[in-house]
């Protein structure tokens, strides 16, 4: 594995208080800590993709900034790379997504900038390095091959993969990815760009779509969404239920130790049930009803620092002038610092075991 080198400037240390914030809350906003030149450079990358796949859309002119219509959203997936991956742009509705996130930019804009952050919430060396692409152009890196991933897998590579669930795993091994597939996955990338486009649809009195991500088993921990341009109030900001991811934590281990239920299974089951609205999350629906959420905000540079089980949803853009842009990452703990039979089981250690000792030794309530 390529040694840590983090050669971009480092979001500074957290403070104690800040740390037993982000215990309590499951968030932390830190408000423009991202390098103002890098930001900049990302927002005219993200113009040139569109310029030269939705050229429609003109950087200075809002008004060309609607919805991406049906005919545009199948015309992107005729694009699929031959190696396998997605197109560099897609989207549908007033999603707009770019599968940038191998390169060096947008991981020297948030991973390699917040390293040292992520250090010191999940301990130092414990934490897989965001090399990015090799000489082929592909990121390699470690992924605990549970169901979950397997899911990822078949909706982002590219490629069918046949019986997903049998081919889990549940083991830590290699993956290689192509540069627009899912290098999340591998802790190699970013999920790229995740832009809300203008006067986006409200998600309705109960928050169709709020979700908390993945299993609670496997190696990530610590997420973030980082603004690469000023985010206004009430413009599609990240807003996620604070508290909600220690109950959540707590409750879907129990779940899997006592009835077995994998991320799949609950999937599945909601599936046959006819649907998230005709089977929805008891926990879920217990948060939303006695949870104020929370929509974060901020300037170009912004980072939200978030617990990856926290229960959250894309915000909705009632601006007519903005367009949300966001990037989205989530550091995954090594294979050395915790083996396999510890990310499948949280073997009573609570929701802070994983996490540095420094982290552990704050008190949440101070
Ligand atoms: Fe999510």
């Amino acid at each position: 594995m390529p040694t840590p080198s983090p050669s971009v400037p480092q979001v500074a240390p957290l403070t104690a208080s800040q740390i037993a914030q982000f215990k309590r809350d499951g968030v932390l906003v830190l408000p423009a800590v991202l390098d103002p030149d890098i930001c900049r450079r990302a927002r005219d990358d993200m113009w040139e993709t569109i310029a030269a796949d939705l050229p429609r859309m003109k950087r200075d002119d809002p008004s060309t900034w609607g919805p991406i219509t049906a005919e545009e959203t199948a015309g992107f997936s005729a694009r699929r790379p031959a190696d396998g991956g997605e197109p560099l742009l897609s989207g549908k509705g007033h999603r707009l997504t770019i599968r940038n996130g191998s390169e060096d930019l947008a991981l020297d804009l948030g991973p390699r900038a917040a390293w040292q952050v992520a250090e010191q919430l999940l301990g130092k060396g414990t934490v897989v390095w965001p090399a990015g692409l090799d000489q082929s152009g592909f990121a390699t890196g470690p992924c605990l091959m549970d169901d979950g991933a397997m899911e990822g897998l078949a909706s982002h590579l590219g490629r069918k993969i046949e019986n997903y669930r049998e081919a889990a795993s549940y083991t830590t091994e290699d993956l290689r990815v192509p540069k627009t597939g899912p290098v999340w996955m591998n802790g190699q990338g970013t999920r790229g760009l995740y832009c809300t486009l203008p006067n986006s649809p409200s998600p309705g009195p109960n928050w169709r779509g709020s979700h908390s991500d993945g299993p609670c088993y496997g190696r990530t921990r610590l997420q973030f969404a980082a603004y690469i341009d000023d985010l206004p109030p009430a413009s599609g900001g990240f807003t996620v239920w604070p508290g909600s991811h220690t109950r959540i934590w707590e409750q879907q281990w129990k779940a899997f130790h006592e009835q077995g239920t994998t991320h799949t299974g609950q999937r599945e089951q909601m599936r046959m049930a006819g649907g998230y609205d005709a089977l929805p999350d008891p926990l879920f629906e217990q948060i939303k009803a006695d949870t104020q959420p929370f929509e974060t905000h901020g300037p170009a540079g912004t980072l939200v620092l978030w617990h990856t089980k926290i229960l959250h949803i894309p915000g909705q853009n009632k601006s007519s002038d903005v367009i949300r842009q966001a990037t989205i990452y989530g550091y995954l703990k090594t294979l050395e610092s915790l083996s396999d039979a510890l990310a499948m089981d949280d073997d009573g250690g609570g929701i802070w075991r994983d996490w540095s000792d420094e982290v552990r030794a704050i008190d949440e309530r101070s």
